[in-house]
C-alpha cells in the first residue's frame, strides 16, 4: 500500500470546499461567562442592574459568578485547544476596562484580557475580540444610555483604549454585536437591559450603536494599520406566510427592521427609504445628523453574521395560524401594523422555540453576496439551545445540536461552493452560559457546565465538532 493510499484511508473524505485557512471557531461573551463582577475594580454594567431587578431574569438568576471564566480561563483555553479550534470569539467587558465608561483604562481589566490573549496565542488559537456585547457601563446608562449621542463617542474612546492595549497581538475585531438586540430588546420591548420601553428612544439607540461602530473603526484605524474590523449583525431569513399583499407587506417591514436597516446603513451608508417613511412618525430621522451616514458606512474589513432561524410573518388581521416565539414578537409599535405576527412553518424547533431552518442561512448569505458590496463574511454565531441533560454516566448526548450544526455547516459548504466569500464559522457557544433574560435555563454550549461545581463536561457535539475540524469539513 502506498503512503498516499494509507493517508486516504485514515482521512475520511470531507465536503470539499472548506479552504485550508477556514476559521473553525466558537464564541462567547464577557457578561455571559466571566463572573467576577466586583473584582479588580470592575464597574457595574446595565446587566448587573437588570439582574437585580425583580422579575427581569428568569428564576432571578444573575451572572455574578456566571461560569467563572475570569478565574478558569486557562482551563477553558485548554478545552478549546482540545477541540482543535483555530479561532475563538469573545468580548471585552467595557466596565472592567473603563469602570464608569469614560476616562483612563484600569490596567487590571486590561491585564485579564492580555493574559487570556497570550494563553490563546500560545495554544495556536486566533483571538477574535468583540468590543460591545451588551454590557454598557451603568454610569453611561445613567446619563441616558445609547439613545444619547454621547454614548457613541464614549464607545469609540473605549475601542481606541482596548485596541491600543491589545492591537499588538489581536488582529480581528468586531465592534458591535447584534445592534438590533441591544437597541430594540433593551430600549423598546424592555426584555433586555436596561429594560426600557421607549420605542422612539430605541430607534435613536440603534442609530447611535451604528454611529459608535463607525467612530470606533475610524479611531482604531487611526492608531495602527493591520487590524481587520467589522460589525456582527443578527440576520434572519424572512418570508411571508402566504402570497397575499398583507403578508408580503409584513415581510417587507420585518425584513426592513431586522435586516435592511442594519445592512444598508453599514454596507451602503444609508437607511432604506421605505423604512424612513415607516419610521417618520417616531421622529427617527431627527437623530441622524449630516455626515453621520458616511461614518456609519465606513469600509469594513469583514462582516460577522449571527444566524439562528427564519421569521415567517403574516399581516392578515385575524390570521389564526399558530404564533411562534420570536425575538421580535414583543417589540413594536413601529412594526407599523398591529397585525404583523410571526407564524410557524411546522418545522422542528430548538429549546428556544426557534425553528430550525438551515436553508434560511443560505438565503441570507446569497442575498449578501447579491445585494451588497463584497466583504469577507464570517458566521460569528450559529448554534442551538436545548435542555441538555447530564446522564448518570457523565455524558451529554446532544444529538439534536449535532444535527443542527451539521445542517448549517453543510449550507456553509454550499455557499463556499457557490463562490460566496465565507471565511469562517464560530459556533455559539463554546460552553453553557448565562442566556440573558433566560438565565441559566437554556444551554447553548458544546461543553456542558455543571453550575453547582463549575465542572466542564464536553458534550457529544464537542467531540463531533472536533472531528469535523480535524477532517476540515463534513463527511460526504
Ligand atoms: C445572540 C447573542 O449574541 C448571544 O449573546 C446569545 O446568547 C445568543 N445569540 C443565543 O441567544
Amino acid at each position: 500500500m502506498t503512503a498516499h493510499e494509507t493517508q486516504a484511508q485514515i482521512r475520511e473524505p470531507a465536503t470539499a470546499p472548506f479552504p485550508q485557512d477556514f476559521r473553525w471557531g466558537a464564541a462567547t461573551s464577557a457578561y455571559q461567562i466571566e463572573g467576577a463582577v466586583a473584582e479588580d475594580g470592575r464597574g457595574r454594567s446595565i446587566w448587573d442592574t437588570f439582574c437585580d431587578t425583580p422579575g427581569a431574569v428568569l428564576g432571578g438568576d444573575t451572572a455574578a459568578e456566571a461560569v467563572d471564566h475570569y478565574h478558569r480561563y486557562r482551563e477553558d483555553v485548554a478545552l478549546m485547544a482540545g477541540l482543535g479550534l483555530n479561532a475563538y470569539r469573545f468580548s471585552l467587558s467595557w466596565p472592567r476596562i473603563q469602570p464608569s465608561g469614560t476616562g483612563p483604562a484600569d490596567q487590571r481589566g486590561l491585564d485579564f484580557y492580555r493574559r487570556l490573549v497570550d494563553e490563546l496565542l500560545e495554544a495556536g488559537i486566533e483571538p477574535w475580540i468583540t468590543l460591545y456585547h451588551w454590557d454598557l457601563p451603568q454610569a453611561l446608562e445613567d446619563k441616558g444610555g445609547w439613545p444619547e449621542r454621547d454614548t457613541a463617542l464614549r464607545f469609540a474612546e473605549f475601542a481606541a483604549l482596548a485596541h491600543g492595549a491589545l492591537g499588538d497581538r489581536v488582529s480581528n475585531w468586531m465592534t458591535i454585536n447584534e445592534p438590533w438586540c441591544a437597541a430594540y430588546l433593551g430600549y423598546a420591548s424592555g426584555e433586555h437591559a436596561p429594560g426600557r420601553r421607549e420605542p422612539a428612544a430605541a430607534l435613536e439607540a440603534a442609530h447611535h450603536l451604528l454611529l459608535g461602530h463607525g467612530l470606533a473603526v475610524e479611531a482604531m484605524r487611526g492608531q495602527r494599520s493591520g487590524a481587520r474590523i467589522g460589525p456582527a449583525v443578527n440576520l434572519y431569513a424572512v418570508s411571508p406566510a402566504a402570497d397575499t399583499p398583507e403578508d408580503l407587506d409584513a415581510a417587507r417591514r420585518i425584513d426592513g427592521l431586522q435586516n435592511r436597516f442594519f445592512l444598508d446603513a453599514l454596507l451602503l451608508g444609508r437607511y432604506p427609504d421605505d423604512l424612513l417613511e415607516d419610521l417618520a412618525p417616531f421622529g427617527f430621522a431627527d437623530c441622524v445628523r449630516d455626515g453621520d451616514m458616511r461614518v456609519v458606512g465606513v469600509r469594513n474589513d469583514l462582516l460577522g453574521i449571527n444566524y439562528y432561524t427564519r421569521h415567517t410573518v403574516s399581516g392578515r388581521p385575524g390570521d389564526a395560524t399558530q404564533a411562534v416565539s420570536s425575538p421580535f414578537s414583543t417589540v413594536s409599535p413601529w412594526v407599523g401594523s398591529e397585525h404583523v405576527r410571526f407564524v410557524g412553518q411546522g418545522k422542528p424547533v430548538t429549546g428556544m422555540g426557534w425553528e430550525v431552518d438551515p436553508d434560511g442561512l443560505l438565503e441570507v448569505l446569497a442575498r449578501l453576496h447579491r445585494e451588497y458590496p463584497a466583504v469577507p463574511l464570517y458566521i460569528t454565531e450559529n448554534g442551538a439551545g436545548y435542555d441538555d441533560v447530564l446522564d448518570a454516566d457523565d455524558a451529554v448526548r446532544d444529538d439534536e445540536r449535532i444535527a443542527y450544526l451539521d445542517a448549517h455547516l453543510r449550507v456553509c459548504a454550499r455557499a463556499i461552493d457557490a463562490g460566496i466569500p465565507l471565511r469562517g464559522y464560530f459556533t455559539w457557544s463554546l460552553m453553557d452560559n448565562f442566556e440573558w433574560a433566560w438565565g441559566y435555563s437554556k444551554r447553548f454550549g458544546l461543553v456542558y457546565v455543571d453550575y453547582a461545581t463549575q465542572r466542564r463536561i464536553p458534550k457529544a457535539s464537542a467531540r463531533w465538532y472536533a472531528r469535523t475540524i480535524r477532517r476540515g469539513g463534513l463527511p460526504d
